[in-house]
């Protein structure tokens, strides 16, 4: 990073945070393949949207469509998407955005990173918490099923690991919950815990 300087331009974050009347942040969703994360993160948008409020949800479905379209499933190419998507997230918070995203992000050390890219208190990292045989009854792209058959390797929960948040700011246990219900908690904890 040498002969590059940071510039600071004169509209900041702040100022950028102030126009749109809210506290920039990135609610990070983890948890296994098919463990409801999308569907939770879209929901919780559309809420959010419907007070008012600017987001922007990063998708890893979609990410890895684009961005990250380069990249497989073993453990450096994960800790690449995540490292692009935390530098992305990261730009939108800088944006004033409030910014969701839906990642399996099963490593530890990969959350920090992205935890210590943003400012205090704005990372709400959220575990959406269902039992493997829960997402594997689901199966809703029929994943698990091949990587049961040997069809894919490297996969999350079958023969790759997924290591839990050991203090999320918000645990969301995910077996025979409505989404209403679910976005409910997560509303209110996000208010308990003053990050809206
Ligand atoms: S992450 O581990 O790098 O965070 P990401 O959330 O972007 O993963 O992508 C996960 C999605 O990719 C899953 O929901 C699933 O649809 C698909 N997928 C394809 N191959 C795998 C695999 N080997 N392990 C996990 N998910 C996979």
């Amino acid at each position: 990073m040498s002969n590059i300087v940071w510039h600071d331009h004169a509209v900041s974050k702040q100022s950028r945070s102030e126009l749109k009347g809210q506290k920039p942040q990135v609610i990070w969703f983890t948890g296994l393949s098919g463990a409801g994360k999308s569907t939770l993160a879209g929901a919780l948008e559309q809420a959010l949207a419907a007070e008012g409020k600017h987001t922007y949800l990063l998708d890893g479905d979609n990410v890895r469509h684009g961005l990250c379209g380069d990249l497989g499933f073993d453990d450096a190419a994960r800790q690449e998407n995540i490292r692009r998507v935390g530098e992305v997230a990261k730009l939108m918070v800088d944006a004033g955005l409030i910014v969701l995203t839906a990642f399996i992000s099963p490593f530890r050390a990969e959350r920090q990173l992205v935890r210590n890219l943003v400012g205090e208190g704005e990372f709400v990292e959220v575990f959406v918490d269902a039992p493997l045989a829960v997402c594997e009854e689901r199966d809703p792209k029929g994943l698990y099923k091949k990587a049961r058959a040997g069809e894919i390797r490297n996969f999350t929960g079958i023969d790759s690991a997924y290591e839990a948040p050991e203090r999320p700011e918000i645990h969301l246990l995910n077996a025979g919950k409505s989404v209403e219900v679910l976005v409910d908690e997560l509303l209110t904890a996000l208010r308990q815990g003053n990050y809206l």
